[in-house]
C-alpha cells in the first residue's frame, strides 16, 4: 500500500542508526540521573549489537533517519512467553507518528516470528498516553537515589548484616514476602522460599540486612553489589542495587522502611557507593508509594500483548 506520508520503514543497520544515536545522546547527556557509563561510544556499541542480534527498524523521511526502534529477542519475557524487550536507548523518534509507523512494522515482524509480547522502557518523564493508546500497560518502574549522610536519631530502627546463621529468623519473613509478591494483584511466579533464601545468604555478591525495631527482627532487605536492577545507564560500579525489601505486615506504615533507607544511605557513604537503584512492579501499591517517596523514578517499562 502506497502511503502519503513518505515515511519508509527499513531494517536497522549501522549507517541508518548512527545519526539517531548521536541525537539520543545529545538529548540525554545532561540528565543528572544517568551514570558515568552513559557515553556516546557505549551507546553506539549497544545499538550496533542490537542491529546484529535483535530486531530493529528505522523510519526514513526524505532520505533522513527520523526514528528507530530496536529490541532484544527474549525466549521468556512475561507470562512464560516469548517477547522483545526494547530498552530506553533503543527507542528514538521525532514525533508520535514516526513511532506509530515503527510499531506497525515491528508488530508485523513479531507476528511473523510468533513473538507474543513487547516490553519497552521509556525514560521519565515519558509520553505514557501514546503508549496507552497503543495498548501498552505500565508494568515496572525503576528508581534511583543519591545517598547522603544522615545524622543518628533516637529511632528504634536498626539494621544488621545477616548471614546463614540467621536463616531460621528470616525464613518466615521471606515466606511472607514471596506470598505477598505472588498473590493478587502482583502475581509474580511463586518460588521456593527455603531454597531461594539459602542461595541468597550464601551468595557473596549479595548482602542481606535484617531490619530491627526495638531489637526485634521485623524486616529484611536484599542488596546486590554487582547486578543492580533497572536500566544499564542508571548504574555503575558505585551503585548498590536493592533486590527486595519486606517489613512484616503488622509493622508496616510506621516509618520503619523510611528509617532503613536512611541507614542504608549511611552504609553507602561509608562503603564508597554513590547511588542506589531499585525496581518494582507498578501494581504493587505499597512499593509504589514507598519507593516514589525516596527515589527518583528514572524509567518506566510498559508491556503489550501482541497475540498469537
Ligand atoms: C514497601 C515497604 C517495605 C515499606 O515499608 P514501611 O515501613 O511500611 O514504610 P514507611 O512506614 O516508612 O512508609 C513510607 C511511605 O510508604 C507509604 N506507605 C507505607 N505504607 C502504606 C500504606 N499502608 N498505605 C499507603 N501508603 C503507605 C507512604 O507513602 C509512606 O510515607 P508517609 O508515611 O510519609 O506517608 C513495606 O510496606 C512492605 O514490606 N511492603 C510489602 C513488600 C513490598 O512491597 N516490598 C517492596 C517491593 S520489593
Amino acid at each position: 500500500m502506497k502511503r502519503l506520508d513518505n515515511i519508509e520503514i527499513v531494517k536497522a543497520n549501522y549507517e541508518n542508526t548512527k545519526t539517531l544515536v548521536s541525537k539520543y545522546y545529545i538529548a540525554h547527556k545532561q540528565d543528572k540521573f544517568l551514570a558515568k557509563n552513559f557515553t556516546h561510544e557505549s551507546l553506539l556499541k549497544d545499538i550496533n549489537y542490537l542491529v546484529d542480534n535483535g530486531l530493529g527498524f528505522v523510519a526514513i523521511q526524505n532520505n533522513i533517519s527520523v526514528g528507530y526502534l530496536l529490541g532484544y529477542k527474549i525466549k521468556t519475557l512475561f507470562f512464560n512467553e516469548s517477547g522483545i524487550y526494547s530498552p530506553d536507548f533503543a527507542v528514538y523518534y521525532d514525533n508520535d507518528y514516526v513511532l506509530y509507523r515503527l510499531f506497525e512494522e515491528y508488530y508485523r515482524e513479531m507476528k511473523n516470528e510468533s513473538i507474543t509480547h513487547h516490553a519497552i522502557t521509556l525514560l521519565t518523564p515519558s509520553q505514557d498516553d501514546f503508549l496507552v493508546q497503543l495498548g501498552y500497560g505500565l508494568r515496572v518502574m525503576d528508581g534511583v537515589r543519591f545517598p547522603h549522610k544522615n545524622s543518628p536519631t533516637d529511632s528504634l530502627v536498626s539494621m544488621i548484616k545477616a548471614d546463614i546463621c540467621d536463616y531460621n529468623i528470616l525464613l518466615n519473613l521471606y515466606k511472607e514476602h514471596i506470598q505477598y509478591m505472588s498473590s493478587s494483584p502482583i502475581f509474580l511466579e511463586e518460588t521456593n522460599p527455603e531454597l531461594e533464601l539459602t542461595d541468597i545468604l550464601n551468595d557473596n555478591d549479595k548482602i542481606v540486612f535484617k531490619i530491627l525495631y526495638m531489637l526485634e527482627v521485623v524486616g529484611f532487605s536484599v542488596i546486590d553489589k554487582l547486578h543492580a536492577p533497572g536500566g544499564k545507564y542508571f548504574k555503575d560500579s558505585e551503585t548498590l542495587g536493592i533486590k527486595g525489601t519486606h517489613i512484616l505486615s503488622n509493622f508496616q506504615n510506621k516509618q520503619i522502611g523510611s528509617r532503613y533507607i536512611e541507614l542504608l544511605d549511611n552504609y553507602c557513604i561509608e562503603n564508597g557507593y554513590n547511588r542506589l537503584a531499585v525496581d518494582f512492579e507498578s501494581m504493587n501499591y505499597l512499593a509504589l508509594k514507598f519507593w516514589s517517596k525516596t527515589f527518583h523514578i528514572s524509567a518506566k517499562t510498559y508491556i503489550k500483548y501482541i497475540g498469537k
